[in-house]
């Protein structure tokens, strides 16, 4: 049994495979329904009929691989982000899923995807191939009353947000996303440009010069029984005043509804700015975001170093997860930071200036390189990452930063 491409002839037999398994509706026969897989993104499956007692026609398993970019600490990596992977119900537990998940490792690295990315239904069977959870998408449940008092802003004023302004709320998002680790670009062909529609709304927060400071995005929910009246799905400001100006605005809806949902980035800055304590943790559950490193080496290059760190490391990294040659997980690097740039290679042998040896686990390297955690973290986990001193406090310096964060839209 082979994993082969999918095409736009396989796509309604994927679909509604996936939908079987998923749920939601598709309906190969309605006027509207899509016919081909959307562009930016590789789909790969296995064909039933080459695994015992299989149809022809039948895909026994497939998966999409979305082809992203994601933030790291001011540099910006490519990722594949995992869609849609099922097996179908005739053929589950037979050891299909990790033929796929194989492929899509083997893929991403042939495809120039340095990471991958995944939000698992369960954790553990993706862990095996080296996917690490790395963030968890979380919001609050913050009173609106609380935000009343907070005062006014000098020099800054709310413009909605049309067609015409929303160009400006994304070069906004590029930026003050800029030096977070994990947060997707959101380009095109994956995301529209235009504004995302379903009740989304949003305003945008700039001075009296017209400059933009930061933006509030927003969705108004009918009255729930559990009185959150609005889904709050960002909220961005550059300083702490423009997030004061943006929770002002969002208080001016107490009137109507009690309670907001706010999603919010690990360690998010707005949670420096929000008055009073009454704000909660959503009690739903927690969505998780694994990720996977697929080339160590070009990981490390997509970011910058902090300036003023120099200094060389040997990296040995293992992984036992997949066949040796799928992708560019393992090996001996060689990683050094100078002059604000990251170099990571193959060991040449240099033994010179090495400020000593690292080894890691695929677990380690998955969990470490997307920033924001040390090894020590690593080691908490149980994960493999022994290192001399001086070399770790390197690579510690080199990866810090925030902890990463995926939202996955606007
Ligand atoms: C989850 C799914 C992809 C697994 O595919 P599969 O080909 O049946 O899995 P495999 O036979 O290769 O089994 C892989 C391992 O995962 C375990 N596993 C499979 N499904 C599981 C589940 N729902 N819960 C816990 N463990 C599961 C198996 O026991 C097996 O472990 P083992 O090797 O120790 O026996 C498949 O059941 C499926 O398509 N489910 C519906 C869609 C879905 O959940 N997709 C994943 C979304 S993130």
């Amino acid at each position: 049994m082979s994993v082969r491409d999918l095409t736009a002839e396989d796509f309604v037999v994927y679909k509604t495979m996936t939908s079987g398994a998923f749920g939601g509706p598709f309906d190969p026969s309605s006027p509207g329904a899509a016919r081909d897989f959307s562009p930016g993104q590789t789909a790969i499956g296995i064909d039933a009929a080459s695994v015992p007692g299989g149809l022809d026609g039948v895909i026994a398993a497939g998966a999409r691989i979305r082809h992203d970019r994601v933030t790291l600490g001011g540099g910006v990596a490519r990722c594949g982000g995992v869609a849609g992977l099922a097996v179908h119900p005739a053929h589950r537990g037979d050891g299909l899923f990790g033929q796929l998940l194989t492929a899509v490792i083997a893929r991403c690295d042939a495809e120039g995807l340095p990471l991958s990315m995944l939000y698992p239904s369960n954790p553990a069977i993706y862990r095996r191939y080296g996917y690490q959870v790395v963030a968890r998408s979380e919001s609050l449940i913050v009173p609106l009353v609380d935000l009343q008092r907070i005062a006014a802003v000098p020099d800054r004023r709310l413009v909605p947000v049309t067609e015409a302004t929303m160009p400006r709320l994304r070069e906004l998002y590029h930026r003050l996303s800029a030096h977070d680790n994990g947060m997707l670009r959101r380009e095109a062909p994956l995301f529209d440009e235009g504004l995302p529609g379903g009740g989304w709304s949003a305003l945008l927060l700039e001075d009296g010069s017209g400059t933009d400071h930061g933006y509030l995005s927003w969705t108004r929910r009918g009255e729930a029984a559990d009185g959150v009246g609005l889904e709050v799905h960002e909220l961005m400001g550059r300083t702490r005043a423009d997030r004061l100006a943006l929770l002002r605005s969002l208080g001016s809806w107490s009137t109507v509804t009690e309670l907001a949902r706010l999603r919010v980035r690990s360690e998010d800055p707005v949670l420096d700015a929000l008055p009073g304590g009454g704000a909660r943790p959503d009690p739903d559950p927690v969505p998780l975001v694994m990720m996977r490193v697929i080339d160590t080496a070009a990981t490390l290059r997509a970011r910058p170093a902090p300036g003023g760190l120099h200094g060389a490391v040997r990296l040995l990294v293992e992984d036992d997860t997949v066949p040796a040659g799928t992708c560019h997980g393992a090996g001996t690097f060689l990683v050094s930071a100078a002059d604000g740039r990251i170099s990571a290679g193959p060991d040449d042998g240099t033994t010179e200036d090495l400020l000593g040896t690292i080894r890691l686990d695929i677990h380690a390297v998955s969990l470490l390189l997307v920033g924001g955690r040390r090894l020590a973290d690593a080691r908490r986990l149980d994960l493999t990452a022994v290192a001399d001193p001086a070399a770790e406090t390197f690579l510690d310096a080199l990866l810090a930063g925030p902890r990463p964060s995926v939202l996955d839209a606007f």
